[in-house]
């Protein structure tokens, strides 16, 4: 490579109790390169990122910035070295607004008197947004904002500390495709200005596209580094998973039964269009849309988290009402949501997330029957194969996609009749998303029915046996399986 070294790690060790999380790990990075970082979830990538950031102390190994040894003793202090890094769980503070979430601690001043200059930062936020091409107001409160465009402030954070190394954890994760592509051509940008990224992701088709090397951590040790033309799919799941994959969507043809859930003009006034909808048992349901599409204030409307204006709503053909979550769990409905924090308890065990939705199952007389729920939360921990030193692990000190698998299981504990699971793969590796697929079998098979949101075009045209296409928060198009291309989703899905 002609250009020069800009960063060298060198057997960066870390342990936590009972998981030795990284192993003597090398890596460098050079000036203008993109180079990803893969691994299955618990590999140890997030660790070794945070080391570099300083928001982690590494056990021992060694740094160098430019041939020079540097001891990153903190967040900031990274800062001042020229490391930036977009965290996989996102850091953005809901009560603040997009523009003082970018520049946190470092709002543009007025001389002399050192105070805020509002106007100036509104529009060094806008111009950053403007250069992502996200259509927000800086003013807005950033809890009103969706998952994706929350990712995208977080990216413009990082992007306005003008970093010479950039540290992106599955920034991602939560973006559209058109989104995605307008990262990535921000990355070129920062590339052809010498700017080094780290990359991580669990998406193996922007490898080739985006980044020119690429190394593989496994259970926290590196297993090699390859320049992406020698790291085809096969050869990186190889490395990763230690094993052959084979079919990457395992569908089961199944029989439909009676219906389960019929929605009838459902409306929240200038968010959803008189939504109809039916779902079968047995059934995979996929429903396609962008971002902003509306997928995830259905889910919200329909499991009762906002309040509805007109519609509604029939389980095995009685008319129910749902006025609050509590009462679509009691009526057998389940929502994986979007966003994870949401459905899980972070300070609590595996066994009690896993449960949570299944109290009263597993109570006796108003007792909690432990062992039966430790028992679960093993079945479960076992099928999903979620990384944990020790059953009654804190969920908090889960690597992300493990904490995924809890809120997954959670649902699937509950022994709901109807699920709703908005993105159910996010953040979780090749070989564990065969395993929630394979789950989703199981339950099709055992009659439930399952509502599928997504935005991975992939997964939808596999999996779902009926996909209805969403676009401004109607219902815009219907296929039956095999039916549509990915052309004719993405069609559909654009507001005309
Ligand atoms: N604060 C912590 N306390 C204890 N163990 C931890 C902590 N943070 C991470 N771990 C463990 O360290 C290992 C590596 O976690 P890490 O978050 O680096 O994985 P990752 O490769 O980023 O995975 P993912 O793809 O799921 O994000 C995991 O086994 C995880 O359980
Ligand atoms: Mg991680």
């Amino acid at each position: 490579m002609s250009s020069s070294l800009i960063l060298r790690a060198e057997a960066i060790d870390k342990s936590y109790p009972g998981v030795h999380a990284l192993d003597h790990v090398d890596f460098d990075l050079y000036e203008g390169e993109v180079h990803a970082l893969l691994g299955e979830n618990g590999a140890g990538k997030s660790t070794f990122m945070k080391i570099l950031s300083g928001s982690l102390p590494k056990d021992s190994g060694r740094i160098f910035l430019r041939g020079q040894e540097v001891d990153i003793v903190g967040p900031y202090h990274a800062r001042e070295l020229g490391i930036g890094m977009v965290y996989q769980e996102l850091s953005v503070i809901p009560g603040l607004s997009v523009a003082e979430n970018i520049f946190l601690g470092r709002l543009p001043k007025r001389k002399p008197l050192g105070t805020v200059d509002w106007s100036e930062a509104m529009s060094q936020a806008k111009r950053i947004l403007d250069d992502l091409g996200v259509d927000v107001d800086p003013r807005e409160r950033v809890g009103n904002l969706s998952m994706g465009e929350q990712q995208l402030t977080e990216i413009a954070k990082a992007l306005s500390m003008k970093a010479q190394i950039l540290l992106l954890d599955e920034p991602s994760s939560a973006l559209s495709d058109e989104e995605r592509e307008r990262l990535f051509s921000i990355m070129r940008g920062l590339q052809e200005r010498g700017v080094a990224i780290i990359y991580v992701s669990h998406r193996l088709v922007e490898v080739p596209q985006i980044g020119q090397r690429v190394t593989v951590l496994r259970d926290g040790a590196k297993v090699g580094t390859l320049p992406v033309d020698q790291a085809d799919e096969a050869t990186l799941i190889r490395m990763m998973v230690g094993r052959e994959l084979r079919e990457k969507f395992p569908k089961d043809e199944i029989q439909r039964g009676k219906e389960i859930l019929r929605i009838q003009g459902l409306t929240v006034r200038g968010v959803l269009n008189n939504l109809n909808l039916n779902l079968y048992e047995g059934e995979i349901l996929g429903i396609f849309g962008v971002l902003g599409a509306g997928r995830t204030d259905f889910a919200r409307a329909l499991f009762g988290v906002d309040p509805i204006d007109s519609g509604e709503v029939f389980l095995n053909g009685r008319k129910i009402n749902i006025s609050c979550p509590s009462d679509a769990i009691e009526l057998g409905l389940g929502y994986l949501t979007e966003d994870r924090k949401d459905g899980l308890i972070l300070r609590l065990t595996i066994p009690a997330n896993i449960t949570l939705a299944s109290l009263k199952r597993i109570s006796r007389l108003g007792f909690l029957n432990q062992g039966e729920e430790r028992a679960t939360a093993e079945k479960y921990v076992k099928e999903l194969d979620i990384h944990t030193p020790k059953l009654d692990q804190k969920v908090e000190f889960l690597s992300g996609g493990n904490q995924q698998k809890v809120a997954l299981a959670k649902w699937l504990c509950s022994r709901a009749k109807v699920l709703i699971f908005d993105e159910p793969t996010r953040g979780i590796d090749v070989g564990a998303k065969i395993e929630v697929f394979r789950l989703m079998n199981d339950l099709a098979k055992q009659g439930v029915g399952i509502i599928m949101l997504s935005s991975e075009l992939p997964e939808v045209l596999a999996m779902a046996d009926r996909i209805l296409v969403m676009a401004g928060g109607s219902f815009t198009a219907e296929y039956a399986r095999g039916q549509a291309s990915q052309e004719d989703l993405m069609r559909d899905a654009v507001v005309k």
